[in-house]
């Protein structure tokens, strides 16, 4: 009776928390807007890539190390995580990679980039074996926005699956032929102020069925 009673209150709690988090409110004109009040909502609704960083200001190694720990929170099937991470912060490393990729020209003044790759020897085997690419794309985006939370910048920069840039990379950072890069993300404190899009349409909802 009595665990009862607390299984209730501990339920009771948690309905509260989730409930604090998606509450909506409405606006002056009446419509309801998400509520953006919630710490971790307004950092993922406020996030946007971020191309130009303040020169000369470093990131330094707790930092990064938050940014890791960030990225391996991330969900992945059957939990493999089969995932790497280079860290490059040297100026040489950073504008070696920039030579090979056309659209990742910011990394010429970025302080730090992290390139977030598949491990093909921890993937799951057979059919399943292509949900590395969300696993490791759910880990980039978690990278994008502690980023964010720890007001730093950043923007993914896409390699796989483009054959000619996977290839560079692998080549440049000496990567084994079983590691893929999924991501460039070029990371620094922001030299400007950056808005971020609104991109919420309704019709891109359906409830129920379609
Ligand atoms: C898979 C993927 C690949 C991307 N590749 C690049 C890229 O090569 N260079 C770049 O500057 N931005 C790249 N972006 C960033 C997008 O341009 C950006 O996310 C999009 O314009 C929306 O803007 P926002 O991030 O500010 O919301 C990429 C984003 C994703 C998710």
């Amino acid at each position: 009776m009595k665990t009862n009673v607390l299984t209730s209150v501990a339920a009771l709690a948690l309905l509260a928390i989730s409930m604090n988090a998606c509450t909506e409110n409405k606006s002056a004109d009446g419509t309801a807007t998400a509520d953006t009040t919630n710490a971790a909502i307004e950092n993922i609704m406020t996030r946007t890539s971020v191309r130009q960083y303040q020169p000369e200001r470093s990131v330094s190694r707790d930092t990064i190390d938050t940014l890791l720990r960030a990225a391996m929170s991330a969900p992945t099937a059957v939990n493999k995580q089969p995932w790497a991470f280079v860290v490059l912060d040297t100026r040489e490393q950073l504008d070696s990679l920039a030579e090979v990729l056309p659209y990742a020209k910011m990394l010429t003044h970025a302080p730090l980039a992290i390139v977030t790759c598949g491990d093909m020897s921890k993937a799951i085997e057979g059919e399943g074996r292509d949900f590395w690419i969300q696993d490791v794309s759910a880990a980039t985006e978690n990278l994008l926005l502690a980023a964010h939370a720890m007001g730093l910048g950043a923007v993914w920069t896409g390699v796989y699956p483009t054959t000619d840039r996977t290839q560079a990379v692998q080549e440049r950072l000496g990567l084994p032929a079983t590691v893929i890069p999924l991501a460039v993300v070029p990371i620094g404190y922001p030299a400007t102020d950056n808005e971020p899009k609104d991109k919420y349409k309704p019709e891109n909802i359906h409830f129920g069925r379609w």
